[in-house]
């Protein structure tokens, strides 16, 4: 099992050490344009082995001949967000450098499955999905992932709870039409609505929204990488074992939920194939409403990056 990580900034090299750490990888190869940082970032990595106890093969380029054969290929270079800054000003830059990422790895990598990261995250899935000419069921974006997972923390703290406790789902796009779902939303087998009265419940999805820009607030530069990377390595992990398991990820939706022609944040089933399937689950009206308009949101802004890049 090859997996390239394409950027190797915070978020790209967290991301390696999971992986690498994890074990289910034979070898993890870091790519940058900085020259020496992937180099570096490897070797550091290769150091660590005896003592994180893992034999992972990580090496570092600038180039990507070394990448070919990549099984799964994650993108995460492009600029991260400033203070102040929404993932929307990232756009122009960051669809150049997604754009070109993804022309080479898939050059190197032609059956490989795509895992996108760079913001924002439902454009640049859907860029990078058109200008692959991969299958749409082999290009996905992480967003869910981490939503959720800031979801059933903010939650499990709020109850003094373990996070194992809290079952929750997020789709929707990542950003401000992120769509919580309530009726998926559990705390061991309670529902979350019976354990938390609404201005609670309210206040804690406000606060997943804005889960990114409260954490570069707080950094003043760069964005959130460890809950991040968790997410993505979570993603290749299913994808790497064939799992089947059902995970939140931006995938290419082409009628349920009565949504056509767009990358939103669903229920999704993950294997060796990339998204097998997409999940319809049993959502609450105002649900599925919520969904539908995510997916208006984001659907021309997709459309109108995918024509600037081809
Ligand atoms: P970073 O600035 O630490 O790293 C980005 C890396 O990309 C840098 O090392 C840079 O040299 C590299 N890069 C730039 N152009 C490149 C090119 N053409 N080819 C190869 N590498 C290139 O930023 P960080 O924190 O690693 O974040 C990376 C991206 O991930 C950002 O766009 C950020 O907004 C996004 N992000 C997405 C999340 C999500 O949930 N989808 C969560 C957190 C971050
Ligand atoms: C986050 O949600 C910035 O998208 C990034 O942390």
């Amino acid at each position: 099992m090859k997996v390239t990580i394409a950027g190797a900034g915070f978020y790209g090299s967290t991301l390696a050490q999971r992986i690498a750490e994890a074990g289910y990888a034979s070898e993890v190869v870091l790519t940058d344009i900085v020259e020496g940082r992937p180099q570096g970032l490897a070797l550091d990595l290769m150091q660590s082995r005896p003592l994180a106890r893992f034999e992972t093969r990580v090496t570092g380029t600038n180039t990507y001949p070394e990448t070919a054969g990549s099984d799964i290929c994650v993108i995460t270079a492009g600029l991260p967000r400033k203070p102040g800054m929404s993932r929307m000003d990232l756009l122009e830059t960051n669809a150049r450098i997604v754009a070109d990422v993804t022309r080479k790895l898939v050059a190197e990598s032609p059956d490989t499955v795509l895992v996108v990261v760079s913001n924002p995250l439902d454009e640049m899935t859907a860029l990078a999905a058109a200008v692959s000419g991969l299958p749409r069921s082999r290009v996905m974006g992480q967003a869910g992932m981490l939503d959720t997972a800031r979801l059933r923390h903010f939650v499990a703290e709020r109850l003094g709870v373990q996070t194992s406790e809290v079952r929750a789902m997020t789709l929707g796009s990542h950003g401000d039409t992120m769509v919580p779902v309530p009726s998926q939303t559990f705390v061991g087998d309670r529902p979350l609505t019976e354990v938390l009265d609404q201005a609670s419940i309210d206040e804690i999805v406000q606060r997943t929204r804005d889960g990114g820009a409260e954490v570069v607030a707080l950094l003043k530069t760069g964005s959130a990488y460890f809950a991040p990377a968790a997410a993505a390595e979570n993603m290749v992990r299913a994808v790497a074992d064939n799992t089947h398991e059902v995970q939140p990820v931006a995938a290419w939706v082409d009628g349920p939920y009565g949504i056509e022609g767009v990358y939103l944040g669903v229920p999704a089933v993950l294997g060796r194939g990339g998204v097998e399937d997409v999940v319809e689950l049993d959502l609450a009206a105002a649900e599925v409403a919520a969904l539908r308009a995510a997916g208006d949101a984001v659907r021309a802004k997709q459309h109108e990056v995918v024509a600037l890049a081809l």
